[in-house]
């Protein structure tokens, strides 16, 4: 059992970025990983997930990624990616380190979570669907706060809420 927790994020991305087989620009690349990430820390403003877990998530989960149509397996990849970099780049306690692997591995084929750290990682990629012309659903969402930015099309509406100010907001496009 160990408890240490860290991240160097910028070595992190740096390495992730740089072995994924799909290209910068890719749908599921690292500007989709960026957007993820930035919709995971709002949504962790009121769901209260782990927020090392959502960025890990985030960078981790489509890193396998080798093809952009059908790849079901590439959420195993993924979590097997972490695996071999715990410990290197990063570390988690056990539990949280659970919890990423799990929602890198059920973000291809399972639909919900009630766990909030796992349902807050699968929500912040679903809100991203807009990148491949779909509208995220609020049917398709784990959690309450999810499914009213799904609902409401965007974080627009909930600046107050996740903190953060008009001008900032507009600054965390790409
Ligand atoms: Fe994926
Ligand atoms: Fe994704």
């Amino acid at each position: 059992m160990t408890s240490s927790r860290w991240c160097d994020f910028d070595e992190l991305i740096r390495t992730v970025s740089s072995q994924f087989r799909l290209g910068s620009y890719s749908d599921h690349g690292p500007h989709h990983w960026k957007r993820v990430e930035q919709n995971g820390l709002w949504l962790a403003t009121q769901t209260g997930a782990d927020l090392m877990v959502v960025r890990l998530f985030a960078w981790f989960h489509d890193a396998k990624r080798e093809n952009e149509c059908n790849d079901p397996d590439h959420g195993r990849r993924g979590g097997e990616y972490a695996t071999s970099l715990r410990g290197k780049l990063f570390d988690l306690d056990d539990a949280a380190f659970e919890s990423l692997v799990s929602a890198c591995v059920g973000h291809t084929d399972e639909q919900f979570s009630s766990d909030p750290v796992i349902g807050t990682c699968w929500d912040a990629d679903r809100l991203d669907l807009g990148r491949v012309g779909m509208i995220p659903s609020p049917d398709y969402m784990s959690t309450a706060f999810g499914k009213e930015v799904a609902k409401a099309g965007s974080f627009y509406p909930f600046l107050d809420r996740i903190g953060i100010s008009d001008n900032a907001y507009e600054r965390s496009g790409d």
